[in-house]
């Protein structure tokens, strides 16, 4: 998730540039920059006459925003057209040189990208072998060069744009400047993009908060669309070059919580992005024709696939480490999942060819030591995380990244669900290599993958539908609250429980369904609701809901999550539902929930939700 923001006008650009980037650092602070088209820059070349020679001038650092305005208060590109970037790393880590924007060779063409660019391999070696040169690792640097193999074919700019953007896979939200120019040519597909219409000219962002101080009125593109500005007018066409009639909206938002979107909190805004981040995970890894799932990241550790694994971290991604490794064992390949901060005082234990860490950061003190543990003892390590040049991606012998985008909120949602999705990939993956698939396990293969790509519409179902929160409010007064669940949804009853207790400040506790009764069923009265996760109608569905009719029995009142397969709704005083699923997938899907219960009930009894109290972030001390 990386931020863009665009315009054309008559302001200085830089300035509305900067000042968007600004309000959408959230979305990503690996690194920053601008081009502005059209400027005539003081600090640049010029030829033998005496004109400036730079017609797209780019300024970018990595690191956070302050990074890149250091740099332009020694230079300060000027003109009218321009646009920045603000890079979430997906593709190579964060350095000067994979920071957006990209250009071709000349510095005639500058372009911006969100996304995922799937196909860029391909184009990449089919450019390199035409002599073009490349200056990063990024999937991005293909597009300018893509611009300029047109133009240099004599497309006019709109042309060569739009016939670069034909020969991309994948998800983007791009924008572009080209010389000689005063044009600001965009597009979307499956990353977000929005039109800001202001009375000194037009913005482009990823986010309405980009262009806020300046325009309330905003065109929402869809997928497919291709924009093109200038000073004095914006059009929008179809892919077939067809003009688009386009509404323009009002919006009415409060400029304090623009980096929130409009959502009171970010953790809201992290529940809500959920389909998008899922979508991202999963983007161009599964081949659902072939049933293989390929992970480029992981081809060396992929040539020998570890014969049995363990994994180690912690809180949130514990839970998510304790539902790969049931994957794993399922798959046939023993597993083991450690808190991490435990693992190096067991004794180290055997057949673990791979040691995974799951940490969302990458930073966590606990988990690292632990990798570093196992590295101690020859052990290769495989880092599963969201952040891009994090310690763990460097010090690890491999990296996957779950690419959820940055998540702000202290409480662990988006990342969570991203990893269970990272952990299913991995698990086929590392399947693929390992086993001659029979047919039937072929075919079992392709339905798991169907159920991961139906997952962030699945998501977006229960986020349009959800009651959780007349849910909370029925039940904000309890003295406690159980989270219970068998199997695959036992990871969840700890999610569950530990994000409750973690923004609402009450106390809750997550079980096994079945361990309940092994002496905590003494704390359950009529004021300790039990959230019972139930999902499909096998014996372990069976089971749970005579772990439910325990607890009713004790006049507990009973939230059922379920997607109505099982007959715990006739325990349930709520119900909590979920689309039917793959056994897989369901697990995320009632977390979704809990997501939304733990939400509503904090926000009702006015929590810092945000930033828990105690609690950071990322935890750099053991
Ligand atoms: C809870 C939460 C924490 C983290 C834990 C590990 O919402 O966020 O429990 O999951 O501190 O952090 P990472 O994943 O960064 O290693």
């Amino acid at each position: 998730m990386c931020g863009i923001i665009g315009y054309v006008g008559r302001r200085d650009a830089l300035d509305v540039l900067v000042g968007g980037l600004n309000q959408l650092e959230y979305r990503g602070y690996d690194s920053a920059g601008v081009a502005l088209a059209n400027g005539a820059d003081e600090g640049a070349g010029s030829d033998a006459d005496g004109a400036a020679t730079v017609d797209v001038d780019v300024v970018k650092r990595a690191g956070e925003l302050s990074a890149l305005e250091a740099a332009l208060e020694e230079r300060r590109p000027s003109g009218t057209t321009g646009i920045g970037h603000t890079r979430w790393s997906t593709h190579g880590p964060p350095t000067d040189a994979n920071a957006h924007p990209h250009t071709d060779e000349d510095g005639r063409v500058a372009v911006v990208h969100n996304g995922i660019i799937e196909n860029y391999d391909r184009l990449k070696d089919e450019l390199l072998a035409e002599g073009h040169r490349f200056e990063s690792d990024t999937d991005t640097e293909v597009v300018p060069h893509l611009i300029e193999r047109e133009l240099e074919a004599g497309a006019p700019p709109e042309t060569a744009v739009r016939r670069a953007l034909e020969q991309l896979s994948g998800s983007y939200a791009i924008a572009a400047v080209v010389a000689g120019t005063d044009a600001v040519y965009a597009a979307r597909n499956d990353s977000p993009l929005v039109l800001g219409i202001g009375e000194d000219g037009y913005y482009l962002g990823s986010d309405v908060p980009a262009f806020l101080e300046h325009t309330a009125r905003v065109v929402y593109l869809e997928d497919g669309e291709f924009v093109r500005l200038t000073p004095d007018s914006w059009t929008v066409t179809s892919p077939d070059g067809n003009p688009v009639e386009k509404q323009i909206d009002t919006v009415d938002w409060d400029l304090e919580d623009t980096g929130k979107s409009g959502y009171d909190h970010y953790m809201l805004k992290e529940i809500n992005e959920q389909p998008h981040a899922l979508r991202q995970c999963l983007s161009g890894r599964v081949d659902e024709l072939e049933g293989r799932v390929e992970l480029a990241e992981l081809d060396a550790l992929l040539q020998d696939p570890p014969e049995a694994v363990q994994f180690v971290a912690c809180g949130t991604s514990y839970h998510a480490a304790l539902y790969g490794a049931r994957r794993f064992r399922d798959r046939g390949i023993p597993a083991q999942a450690f808190v991490a901060s435990e693992y190096a005082t067991e004794a180290p234990p055997t057949g673990d060819r791979l040691v995974i860490g799951v940490t969302q950061s990458g930073e966590t003190a606990d988990t690292l030591s632990a990798l570093r543990e196992a590295q101690s003892r020859g052990v290769e390590t495989l880092a599963v995380t969201n952040v891009v040049g994090s310690t763990a991606a460097r010090e690890c012998d491999h990296a996957m990244y779950i690419r959820a985008g940055p998540e702000i909120g202290v409480a662990a949602t988006k990342t969570f669900s991203s990893q269970l999705v990272a952990l299913n990939l991995l698990v086929e993956a590392v399947a693929n290599g390992s086993r001659s698939g029979d047919r039937a396990q072929s075919d079992r293969v392709r339905e798991r993958l169907a159920a991961l790509r139906e997952l962030p519409g699945q998501v977006q179902q229960i986020l349009d539908e959800s009651n959780a929160v007349d849910v909370a409010r029925t039940y904000l007064d309890s003295s406690g609250y159980f989270f219970i669940g068998r199997g695959y949804n036992y990871p969840v009853a700890l999610e569950g429980a530990l994000k409750f207790k973690e923004i609402t400040y009450e106390h809750a506790e997550g079980f096994p369904a079945g361990e309940l009764k092994h002496g905590t069923l003494a704390l359950v009265t009529a004021d300790t609701p039990v959230i019972a996760v139930v999902t499909g109608d096998d014996e372990i569905a069976r089971k749970t809901v005579g772990n439910v009719k325990e607890v009713e029995a004790r006049d507990a009142p009973v939230i059922a999550v379920t997607d109505g397969r099982s007959d715990v709704e006739r325990y349930a005083d709520e119900v909590l539902e979920i689309p039917e699923a793959h056994p897989v997938t369901m697990p995320l899907l009632a977390n979704t929930q809990l997501q939304l219960v733990a939400y509503h009930v904090a926000n009702e009894l006015g929590r810092s939700i945000d930033k828990p109290r105690n609690l950071a972030k990322s935890v750099t001390v053991e």
